[in-house]
């Protein structure tokens, strides 16, 4: 993995970075995903062991915030993401579908350079939408969505979904997001997942 070894914005000290001063995000659990976790998400498999065997650093910290259950709630998720890139694929999380497809879910960058990979599970087509500090992203249902960080510090983000929208990563899993987003030039680029 190769990552810059900024310091690192625990989902605890985001409500202290961004005044959230209600949030008292420390007492709440918080998933960390290593790149181990990983394993099947990244493109380059040859690149993901040798990265692995070097190192298992933390990929990404999500604190969600799940108050109240029942029809017309909301939860919410603070996300970081740390920089890297695995072979020329940058950071990403696993990614997604609601277990509730008809369930949207709107992003709001805090911090940070990144985008969103959004594949709609009707027709299979993606989008690549740009998510860093003051962008909006909304997912529309039916959606499977996906966190990149394009960036060389760490993308800070909130989304907000329904309280009953649950998480489908299994059909991920199974086949993966049709498109990568690789470094061309400098540049993020979405392209065809390369064939095995
Ligand atoms: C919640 C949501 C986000 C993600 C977070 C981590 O519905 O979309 O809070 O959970 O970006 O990504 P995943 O969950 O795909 O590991
Ligand atoms: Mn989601």
């Amino acid at each position: 993995m190769n990552s810059s070894h900024l310091e690192k914005i625990r989902p605890e000290d985001i409500a202290v970075a961004f005044g959230l001063t209600d949030v008292r995000l420390g007492e709440r659990p918080v998933v960390r995903r290593h790149l181990a976790d990983l394993r099947g998400c990244f493109a380059d498999e040859a690149a993901f062991e040798a990265a692995l065997a070097a190192d298992n650093p933390l990929l990404y910290e999500v604190c969600a915030v799940e108050p109240a259950d029942g029809d017309g709630q909301l939860h919410y998720g603070l996300g970081v993401l740390y920089p890297g890139k695995v072979g020329d694929e940058y950071s990403l999380t696993k990614g997604h579908l609601h277990s509730h497809r008809p369930a949207a879910e709107v992003y709001i960058g805090l911090a940070g350079e990144g985008a969103m990979l959004l594949e709609d599970e009707t027709t299979g087509t993606s989008r690549l939408v740009p998510l860093g500090k003051g962008q909006i992203v909304y997912v529309p249902g039916h959606t499977a969505h996906r966190t990149v960080n394009t960036g060389s510090a760490p993308l800070v983000y909130i989304g907000v979904y329904p309280a009953n929208a649950g998480h489908d990563y299994a059909s991920i899993a199974e086949r993966n997001f049709r498109k990568v987003i690789l470094e061309r030039d400098g540049e993020p680029v979405l392209l065809d997942r390369p064939t095995r």
